[in-house]
């Protein structure tokens, strides 16, 4: 089984956790991309849902497909999100902001009742850390913004490098118009502290790590998908 079908099996088992008038949160990604294809078709044979979307990117896979969307001030409680991970690790602590979008996502996550995660095996850690934190911060001030991401992570023993996301010969921006910082500490041992000293800091927008946000993750591998709840 290739990547993309795990991908498609996690969102399978995820869609069975649909429900007809739900409000849904719509994740980013590629493996949310297989998840918004297969609600597509169920909305295309009946099912009535809205969605709010976590990117612009996101926004047009459903307008193209068909998916009902509304803005988050319209609909500002929402039943369900589903969303991919870039890691994940027993507790169910994410590393997202892969593909840019994680302020989006954890706003719309945090205004849900609940937060399934879909991945492939590959996202699943024991410490997170491998994949680089990425780090959301205004373009104001970032030379000092860094310098303090710098100095915190050092006072929590984290070092490693940090770059500023590119697209291509420009910075990357998010859809916020924030840039991204990608931070490869390698491991991170506390995910608590280290997100309570990046909230500190007054040009960080939002950071990549997740807590006690989602509350189920549908794993897929070659033997299929497994349902894990946090330890
Ligand atoms: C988007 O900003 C991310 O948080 C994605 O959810 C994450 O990068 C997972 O993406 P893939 O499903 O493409 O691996």
């Amino acid at each position: 089984m290739d990547a993309r079908e795990m991908k498609i099996k996690a969102a399978a088992a995820a869609l069975e956790h649909v429900e007809n008038g739900m409000k849904l949160g719509i994740g980013t990604g590629s493996t949310a991309e297989e998840f918004v294809r297969l609600l597509a078709e169920k909305v295309s044979g009946g099912m009535k849902v809205e969605g709010v979307p976590t990117s612009e990117r996101t926004a047009r896979l459903c307008l193209e497909l068909g998916i009902p969307l509304r803005s988050l001030d319209e609909l500002p409680e929402l039943d369900l999100t589903i969303d991919g991970a870039d890691e994940l690790d027993p507790h169910l602590t994410l590393i997202k902001g892969g593909g840019g979008a994680l302020l989006r996502e954890k706003i719309v996550a945090c205004a849900s009742t609940r937060m399934i995660v879909i991945a492939d095996e590959t996202k699943q850690v024991d410490v997170l850390g491998a994949f680089p934190l990425p780090i959301e911060i205004n373009p104001f001030g970032q030379v000092a913004t860094r310098l303090a991401v710098e100095r915190a992570a050092f006072r929590l023993g984290l070092t490693g490098e940090m770059k500023l996301r590119a697209a291509g010969e420009d910075l990357f921006y998010t859809d916020g118009g924030h840039l991204i910082l990608d931070a490869s500490f390698g491991r991170i041992p506390d995910a608590e502290a280290l997100s309570r000293e990046l909230a500190a800091i007054p040009g960080v927008v939002e950071h990549g790590l997740f807590i006690n946000i989602a509350s189920l993750a549908i794993i897929a591998g070659p033997a299929g998908a497994r349902t894990l709840h946090a330890i």
